[in-house]
Formats: structure tokens, C-alpha cells, sequence
């Protein structure tokens, strides 16, 4: 026998699920609160949704419930990189099918695929400076490995940033990738606070090994947090930008550079952390969900991270930046990071001091300070490496 109130509860579920639209084995709830105002299909079985502003997932965060949202940034530091230098202007490869219009917000479908648990991210731990001899992996987790070729300064920041060249490194194993980013953090390791933007390779996450632009965070040493807008934190505010999304095109070897300039920083005004990509106003982060990072970064890392699960007892061949040591040759050859830049306590952007480096196994991805071109490209690097080789087993 039906209740009175088991009735009511089917007619309700009934009622929901004629109001929901289909599509990728996802239910959204479009036509319930309208907050989807276009769907975009990319090819593949890519889908953009745009969505109003301000009816954007990320404000039914409980924090959010008396936030007004910032559509540009306030302020600027002074000089920081702004504009799309260095190679010609950067698109995504779903423009082409479409835009998101004024006063929307494009947000990339979660593909069928995504798995946080699998895709915990991590900030290299322990780093000591100048350890290019360390050869025992330093983090494993859940029978992989993550491993580094970065530089990394400690002190006070407001911000960090760097260009950034596209390449598209193979990963060896679907649960694998190959990350270049910039870490902007706070806290100890257990408990870290981190906003992190670069590029990455994925298939476990997006489904196949597109060279893409991310964002990631974590206010409590990496237990929750996430990737783009996977959960609720980040307000995007750019109608042309979307995370998750690849770029038409990525760097070749020997051949034409492509590089993007990415930021981090924190309005004087209103304390959010903004995200740029080629000075494109990304969205932010509100310093509310945040205790350690609510006032300063502490420690700003840029480089490489991969990932090993060591498939047939070995390292794998995943690659990193563009596959080779930055002995194999600078410009064209290898990765690299240009104009590496922090923000220091007095809103100003200049170049790292006391630099560490650290590489967890030299012999299989490495990093080299470009001493030859600060006049042209700024404070850099190289790096990156093909994983499994001769030395690297
Ligand atoms: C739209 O409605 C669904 C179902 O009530 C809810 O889960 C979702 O968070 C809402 N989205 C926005 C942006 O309000
Ligand atoms: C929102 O505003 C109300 C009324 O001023 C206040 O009681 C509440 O704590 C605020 N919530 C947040 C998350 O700031
Ligand atoms: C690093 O390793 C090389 C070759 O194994 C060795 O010659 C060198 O002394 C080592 N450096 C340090 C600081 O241990
Ligand atoms: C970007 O993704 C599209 C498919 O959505 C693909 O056709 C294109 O080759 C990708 N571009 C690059 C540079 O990887
Ligand atoms: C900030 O500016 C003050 C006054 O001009 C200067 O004394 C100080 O060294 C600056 N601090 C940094 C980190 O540049």
C-alpha cells in the first residue's frame, strides 16, 4: 500500500525527471532554475554549457551566500606581464563551434570518465635546495608516483607568474599525466593551502591526451579541492576562456613555439586571488575559502609534475614538457618557463630570489636555469624529459 506521503514523494520524482535534459549520461537540471542559457557540442563528446554569471554552480558554496561578484579585477601589479606577448594570439578549440554570450560563463560537461579519487593532486613535498642527486622517489601514493622538475622560492607574495610554453606530452598510462604549472601556496604540507594554474595532460580526466588549460585548489593539504570547476570556489567571470578546455595549437619540436602566460594574484581591493591566462581575466578565488593563504603566499613553485605508475615494474615513458632534457638544447628542443615573475609585498612583480631547485630523478626528467636569454625572455628555465630511458628504469 502507498502512503499519502509515498505518493506525493513519486509524483514529485516524476515530476523532476520530465525536467531534466540527458545528454552524456549527465542529468542537468537546465530547465528547473534556467541557469544554462546555450549549449555548445564540440566534437568528440565535448559539451560547453554557458551559464549565467550569476547563477554560476560555484555560488551555492555556503560561504558564497552574501557574495557580489567582482567582474574585473581592481588592481594590478606593478609590472606584471599583461598582454599575449611572444607568439600570436592564443584560442581554444571550441570557439569554433560556437560562443558563450555577454554575461555568461562557458563551464566544460564532466565527462564520463571523471574520477576525483583517482586524480588527487599534489604540491612536492620535502624539497630541500639543489637536490639534483636524489634518486628515491619522494611521494608515493596509491602505488604511483608523483615526481618534480621545479624551482621553488620561499618569503611573502601576492601573486607569481610565468609563460609558459604547449607542448603535448605522451602519457604512457591512461591513469598518468603531465602537468607544467605554477603553485601558489601557504601551510604546512599536511595542511596546505594552494591555487595552482599551467597545462595538463589527462586522459583519466578529460578523456583524451589534448594538451589543456587548468586550474587547481586546496585549502587543506590536498583531502579535498579540485580541478577546475569539478567542485565549488572558483568564480569564472571570462566568457571566452574555459577551463579544461585544450588549445588549437601546441608547440613543435624544431618548429613554431606556442606559449601562454599565466597568473596568479590577489586584488588589493578585495583580497580574491585572480586567475589570468594571457591576461585574460580568468575569475577568482575568494580568500574566504582560505585560512592559510587569506592574506600571502608563502611559497610560489613553477614546473613540471607527472605521474608513474610503473607499469610492467618499470618507469614509464609518460613525458614531461616536451619530452626532452634540457641538455638535448634550449629554445625549440626543450620546454620552458620565461618571464618567472612574484609579486612582492609592495604589489610589484620581480624576479625569483634564492632560487632552489629540485629534481626528483634526474635521470629521467631534468631542469636547467637559462642563463643566455634574460635580456630577451626574462628569468626562466628548461625542463622536462621523456621518462624511461637507458638511466631511468
Ligand atoms: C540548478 O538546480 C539544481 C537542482 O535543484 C541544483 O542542483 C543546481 O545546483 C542548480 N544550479 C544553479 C547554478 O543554481
Ligand atoms: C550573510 O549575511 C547575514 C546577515 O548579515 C549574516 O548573518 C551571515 O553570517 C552572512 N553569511 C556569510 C557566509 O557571510
Ligand atoms: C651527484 O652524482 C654524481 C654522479 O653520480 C657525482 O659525481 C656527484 O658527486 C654527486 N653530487 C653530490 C652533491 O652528491
Ligand atoms: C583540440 O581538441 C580538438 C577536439 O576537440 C582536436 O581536434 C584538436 O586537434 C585539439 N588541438 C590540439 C592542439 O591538440
Ligand atoms: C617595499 O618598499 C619599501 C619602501 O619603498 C622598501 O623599503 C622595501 O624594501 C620594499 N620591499 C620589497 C619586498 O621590495
Amino acid at each position: 500500500m502507498l502512503t499519502f506521503v509515498d505518493l506525493v514523494r513519486w509524483l514529485f520524482i516524476l515530476m523532476s525527471l520530465t525536467h531534466e535534459e540527458l545528454v552524456e549520461g549527465k542529468r542537468i537540471w537546465n530547465v528547473v532554475n534556467k541557469s544554462i542559457i546555450k549549449t555548445i557540442k564540440v566534437e568528440t563528446n565535448e559539451i560547453i554549457d554557458c551559464y549565467d554569471i550569476y547563477r554560476q554552480p560555484s555560488l551555492n558554496h555556503p560561504l558564497f551566500c552574501n557574495h557580489t561578484i567582482q567582474r574585473e579585477p581592481n588592481s594590478y601589479p606593478k609590472g606584471m606581464k599583461s598582454d599575449n606577448f611572444g607568439t600570436s594570439q592564443l584560442t581554444q578549440t571550441w570557439h569554433k563551434y560556437g560562443l558563450c554570450p555577454e554575461g555568461t560563463i562557458p563551464i566544460r560537461r564532466k565527462g564520463k570518465n571523471y574520477d576525483p579519487t583517482l586524480l588527487r593532486k599534489h604540491r612536492p613535498l620535502k624539497l630541500s635546495p639543489y637536490k639534483t642527486n636524489v634518486t628515491s622517489p619522494e611521494d608515493v601514493n596509491g602505488g604511483h608516483e608523483h615526481e618534480y622538475a621545479i624551482i621553488e622560492v620561499e618569503g611573502n607574495f601576492l601573486g607569481a607568474q610565468a609563460k609558459i610554453n604547449l607542448w603535448q606530452p605522451v602519457t604512457e598510462i591512461y591513469n598518468e599525466m603531465s602537468i607544467s604549472q605554477i603553485w601558489v601556496s601557504a601551510g604546512p604540507d599536511d595542511n596546505v593551502n594552494t591555487i595552482e594554474a599551467g597545462w595538463q595532460v589527462s586522459r583519466k580526466l578529460h578523456g583524451d591526451d589534448y594538451t589543456r588549460f587548468f586550474i587547481y585548489w586546496t585549502n587543506d593539504g590536498y583531502k579535498t579541492g579540485c580541478y577546475d570547476l569539478f567542485c565549488d570556489g572558483f568564480v569564472h567571470i571570462s566568457s571566452t576562456i574555459a577551463l579544461g578546455c585544450n588549445f588549437t595549437e601546441v608547440s613543435t619540436f624544431n618548429g613554431r613555439q606556442k606559449d601562454a602566460t599565466f597568473s596568479i594574484y590577489k586584488d588589493q581591493s578585495s583580497g580574491h586571488w585572480w586567475v589570468q591566462l594571457q591576461g585574460i581575466s580568468i575569475g577568482y578565488y575568494p580568500s574566504f575559502l582560505f585560512k592559510e593563504l587569506s592574506k600571502r603566499a608563502t611559497q610560489v613553485i613553477w614546473g613540471g609534475e607527472i605521474t608513474n605508475w610503473k607499469s610492467k615494474g618499470q618507469h614509464t615513458s609518460t613525458q614531461m614538457g616536451s619530452g626532452h632534457f634540457p641538455s638535448e638544447g634550449g629554445l625549440k628542443t626543450s620546454s620552458y618557463f620565461n618571464w618567472v615573475k612574484v609579486v612582492n609585498k609592495n604589489y610589484t612583480a620581480e624576479d625569483p630570489e634564492n632560487v632552489g631547485i629540485h629534481v626528483s630523478n634526474p635521470d629521467c626528467y631534468g631542469l636547467k636555469i637559462d642563463d643566455d636569454n634574460y635580456e630577451t625572455n626574462g628569468y626562466g628555465f628548461y625542463y622536462g624529459g621523456p621518462g624511461y630511458n637507458d638511466k631511468c628504469q
